[in-house]
C-alpha cells in the first residue's frame, strides 16, 4: 500500500513503455498518488472515488479543503458517473472541445465524494487531449481527480522536473509523458441553463467558444446565485500561480519608466523581466540596465507563447532578480489565460 510516510521519492516512471504505465495504474488502483501528463499542465492524480487517497492529494499540496478539484475522465461515456445531468450546451460543448483544455462544471452525482467537491452541489469535468492521461485513467477504470502537481498557491508544472522539484518526497510516482502542449490549465466554464460562466480562462479561448456558440449567453462570474467567490470557483482567488520573487504586471508602454525607476534606486541589484515579443524594435528597449530577460515569443504565437508562460516564471525566479517586472500581453485569445495567472502571480501578498 503506497504510503507518504514510507517513501522518501517518487518512483520516475516512463510514459513510453507499457510496463510503466502498468506500474502508475497499479499505484492509483492501490490508492497511491503520483504526477500524470495532460496537455495543460502535469496533474496530482488520485482515484476520485477514493476518498483517503484525494486526502493525500490535499496534503500534498498543501490545498485547503474548500478548493475542489476536476474530475478527469477518458471518455464522454464515462460522464453519468460523476455528473447527474448533462444539459444540451454541456453536451454540445463536450462534443465540440473534448478531448481538450476545457472543464465543464456540471450537476454532480452524489456518489462523488465530498472532498472531491468540497461538498458543491456541483463537480467540474474534464477529458484530457494527452492520449497517455486518457489511457492511465481507462487502465485504472476509475475517474482520477487531480489539481495541479505544484505546491497551493505556486507555479504549475509543465514538466515532470518541475513536479519533482515541488513535490518529490510527497508523491509515489510521476509519470513522464514529455512537456505539456497547452502549458496553461484548462478554461473552467460553468454551464448553467441561462448560459456560461467563465470562472478560469485558460487553454480554450472564448473567441474559439463564441465562434462556434455564437448565441450563448455570458454571465457574470461574479454574481454566481446562492454563492461567494471561493466557493465557486476557488481558481478565482487572487493570490495564485506565483513564484517566490515579487512580481509587478506592467503595461507595455510604462515599462521603460518603471525599469528606470527602478533601477535608479536599486543601482547594485538585478531586475528580472518577462516580455511579450522579442523583435528588433522590441529588443533593445529598455536598455543601460542589470537585468535578466526572458521573452514570451519572437513571432507573436500565442500557443507557443503560453507553453513557455510557466518555464520563464521558474527561470526568472531562479534568476536572483529582486523583483520581477512583467510586461502585460494584449488581452485576446490565450494572452486572456497568461494575463490571468500574471495577475494572480502579482497579487502576492506575502
Ligand atoms: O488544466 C487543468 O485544468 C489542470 C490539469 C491537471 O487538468 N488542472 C487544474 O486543476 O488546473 P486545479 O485544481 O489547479 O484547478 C481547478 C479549478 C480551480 O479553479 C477550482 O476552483 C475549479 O477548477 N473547480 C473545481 N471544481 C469546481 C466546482 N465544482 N465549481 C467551480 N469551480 C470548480
Ligand atoms: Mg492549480
Amino acid at each position: 500500500m503506497p504510503n507518504s510516510h514510507s517513501r522518501s521519492t517518487s518512483l520516475r516512471l516512463d510514459g513510453r513503455l507499457p510496463a510503466d504505465v502498468a506500474q502508475a495504474v497499479s499505484l492509483l488502483q492501490q490508492g497511491g498518488i503520483g504526477g500524470i501528463p495532460t496537455e495543460t499542465v502535469y496533474g496530482l492524480a488520485a482515484d476520485a472515488f477514493q476518498p483517503r487517497a484525494v486526502a493525500r492529494v490535499f496534503e500534498a499540496k498543501q490545498r485547503p479543503a474548500f478548493d475542489p478539484l476536476i474530475v478527469h475522465l477518458p471518455d464522454p461515456a464515462w460522464l453519468p458517473r460523476v455528473a447527474r445531468e448533462v444539459s444540451s450546451l454541456a453536451r454540445q460543448l463536450a462534443g465540440r472541445f473534448w478531448p481538450g483544455p476545457l472543464t465543464l462544471v456540471l450537476p454532480r452525482q452524489t456518489t462523488v465524494p465530498d472532498l472531491v467537491t468540497s461538498g458543491l452541489d456541483s463537480v467540474a469535468v474534464r477529458i484530457p487531449a494527452h492520449p497517455l492521461a486518457r489511457e492511465l485513467i481507462a487502465q485504472v477504470g476509475s475517474p482520477l481527480a487531480a489539481p495541479s502537481a505544484n505546491l497551493f498557491g505556486r507555479i504549475s508544472p509543465t514538466t515532470v522536473q518541475h513536479v519533482l522539484d515541488q513535490l518529490e518526497d510527497r508523491i509515489d510516482f510521476v509519470l513522464d509523458g514529455g512537456p505539456c502542449r497547452v502549458g496553461v490549465e484548462s478554461t473552467v466554464l460553468q454551464v448553467e441553463p441561462e448560459g456560461l460562466r467563465l470562472l478560469r480562462p485558460g487553454g480554450t479561448t472564448v473567441e474559439e467558444i463564441t465562434a462556434v456558440f455564437p448565441e450563448v449567453a455570458w454571465l457574470d462570474p461574479l454574481a454566481s446565485p446562492g454563492h461567494n467567490l471561493p466557493q465557486v470557483a476557488p481558481g478565482l482567488l487572487t493570490q495564485h500561480y506565483a513564484p517566490r520573487t515579487p512580481l509587478e504586471l506592467v503595461d507595455p508602454a510604462n515599462l521603460g519608466d518603471r525599469v528606470r525607476d527602478w533601477s535608479g534606486s536599486h543601482p547594485h541589484t538585478q531586475l528580472g523581466l518577462l516580455r511579450w515579443q522579442k523583435t528588433p524594435a522590441t529588443r533593445d528597449e529598455p536598455a543601460g540596465t542589470n537585468t535578466y530577460t526572458e521573452w514570451l515569443t519572437t513571432t507573436g504565437d500565442w500557443k507557443g507563447a503560453a507553453a513557455r508562460l510557466f518555464a520563464c516564471l521558474r527561470r526568472l525566479d531562479e534568476s536572483q532578480s529582486e523583483l520581477i517586472l512583467a510586461e502585460r500581453v494584449p488581452e485576446t485569445g490565450l494572452g486572456r489565460a497568461i494575463n490571468d495567472r500574471l495577475r494572480r502571480a502579482a497579487a502576492r501578498t506575502e
